[in-house]
This record gives structure tokens, C-alpha cells and sequence, in this order.
């Protein structure tokens, strides 16, 4: 697919590419896409429900401070970040909407999720506002690290669900260090970095599960026990070497370039599929 943006230089030869992604056969792809498992797929579901505003939320914290640089190469970066984001937004509204079909009620949780980021922005001090989207950008690149790393994870997913994920978690891995080194030279000091990410997991962990269990409870199929072990074990895989990831957040010298993805952006250009 032709690409009209362009890439920003980030650290160690990593360029933030956005780029646009085109769903193949999304009408194909079933219900329950994560392993076949209701408890899986729904916790993703309510995942991405919460990514386009909480993405737009992100564009904005980082917009709040991005007239602060005037290093052009910075200024770039958060152009790139912008972009990408801003692609993502659009690609998870058109699988959201697709959700529909099955049944879920698109548009309360996603009602519910703009409530969320709007009462943030409108509460919280815009210096956390940028220190939440520098952790969030933590987490996401987490997650897209464990999505690589863990081979049981992409065997568990419908084809055109992994190529669209491995899409997001390639931007994610170009740009996540944009928001942290924004916050970082702007002021922000380890304290405040570290009270931006508890308050981060007070504000969003709590929306999270709601809609995550609002979605299984509406879903007229009834969880099993085989369902539930499945998503444990699954859970079991991903979740500890996640956390221990998340967890290197909260040493005062961290920084998110140290985790090498290199190996795995490199992987995914070989043959990028969008
Ligand atoms: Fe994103
Ligand atoms: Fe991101």
C-alpha cells in the first residue's frame, strides 16, 4: 500500500513510520477471534474499546507540551507519534463497529469510555495527564513486546485479528519513547512519573473491567469451566513476563529504549503486512 507519511528518526535506528491499515475480510473473521474463547476475546474487545479515546486523550496530553521543544528532531517525533496514533484511532473504531454484528452494544461502551477520558482531561492536572500517556505508552509497547515474544498468544488469533494487532504493536514499538522523553524533558521528574502511572492504574484499571464484564455478561453464550481454564492458562503464558516488564518502569533510571525490539520491528518489515 502506497504511504504518504513520513518517518520520523527515533533512537538506535528506529524511524516512527505511520502507516495505513486496510482490514482484508473483517465479515470473516469470528466472533469469538482470541483463541475461541469468550473470555479472551472479550477482554481484547474491551481493550480496544477503550484505544480510540484513550489514543486521542494521548494526541492531546502530548500536544499540551509539544510547544515546549524546539529541538526540530523532537518536534518531528511527535509528529510521527500524532500520525500513528491518530491511524490506530481509525483502524479500532472500524473493528469496534464490527462488533456489532455479534450482538454487543458498541455504542454504550463506547459512550462510556469517551466519559472516562473526558472526566480525566477535565480533572487532572495536564503534567500527569502527559506522565499517564508516557506509562500507557509503557504498557501498549508491553503488550506488543508479549504479542512477539509469545508465540502461544499469535497462534491463539484469527489470521486477519493478528495481522491488524502486529500492525499496532509494530507503531507502538516505533514510538515508545515519545511521550516518556517529552514528559521527562519538559520537567517531569521521577516522582511525578511514577504518580502519573499509580494514578493511571486508579483511573482506567476500574473502567477496564467494566467493560470487559459487561460485554461477557451481555454475550447470550455462557461461560464454561473448559473457558475459563483456557483463558487462565493463556493468561498464565502472557500476564507474569508483562508485568515483570511493567514492573522496570518504576526503577528511577528507566527507560523505555532499553528494552531492545529491534529484532522484532525487523521481523515484522521482512514482510509487513497491512
Ligand atoms: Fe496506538
Ligand atoms: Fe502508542
Amino acid at each position: 500500500m502506497e504511504n504518504a507519511f513520513a518517518a520520523a528518526a527515533s533512537a538506535d535506528g528506529v524511524f516512527i513510520q505511520p502507516r495505513k491499515f486496510a482490514f482484508r475480510d473483517l465479515e470473516s473473521a469470528p466472533q469469538y477471534w482470541f483463541a475461541n474463547n469468550p473470555i479472551l476475546t472479550h477482554i481484547e474487545n474491551a481493550f480496544s474499546i477503550l484505544i480510540p479515546p484513550g489514543e486521542r486523550f494521548f494526541i492531546r496530553a502530548v500536544r499540551n507540551y509539544a510547544d515546549r521543544v524546539t529541538d526540530p528532531v523532537v518536534a518531528d517525533r511527535v509528529r510521527a507519534f500524532v500520525q500513528q496514533e491518530g491511524l490506530h484511532m481509525r483502524a479500532h473504531n472500524e473493528l469496534n463497529a464490527s462488533f456489532k454484528r455479534f450482538g454487543t452494544d458498541v455504542e454504550r461502551e463506547t459512550v462510556y469510555a469517551e466519559s472516562v477520558f473526558a472526566w480525566i482531561e477535565k480533572w487532572v492536572p495536564k503534567r500527569i495527564q502527559l506522565g499517564m500517556t508516557a506509562f500507557l505508552e509503557h504498557i501498549t509497547a508491553t503488550g506488543a513486546h508479549t504479542l512477539f515474544m509469545e508465540p502461544a498468544v499469535a497462534a491463539a488469533m484469527h489470521p486477519e485479528l493478528l495481522r491488524f494487532w502486529r500492525w499496532h504493536a509494530v507503531e507502538e514499538l516505533e514510538h515508545k519513547s515519545v511521550a516518556y522523553d517529552l514528559f521527562r524533558d519538559t520537567g517531569g521528574g521521577y516522582l511525578l512519573r511514577v504518580l502519573s502511572a499509580i494514578v493511571a492504574v486508579a483511573l482506567l484499571a476500574h473502567p477496564f473491567n467494566r467493560i470487559a464484564r459487561r460485554m461477557i455478561k451481555a454475550d447470550p453464550r455462557r461461560v464454561t469451566r473448559d473457558d475459563l481454564q483456557a483463558a487462565r492458562r493463556m493468561h498464565r503464558k502472557a500476564i507474569p513476563p508483562q508485568l515483570r516488564l511493567i514492573a522496570q518502569y518504576f526503577r528511577p533510571g528507566f527507560h523505555p529504549d532499553e528494552f531492545d525490539d529491534r529484532h522484532f520491528l525487523a521481523e515484522w518489515y521482512a514482510a509487513p503486512a497491512l
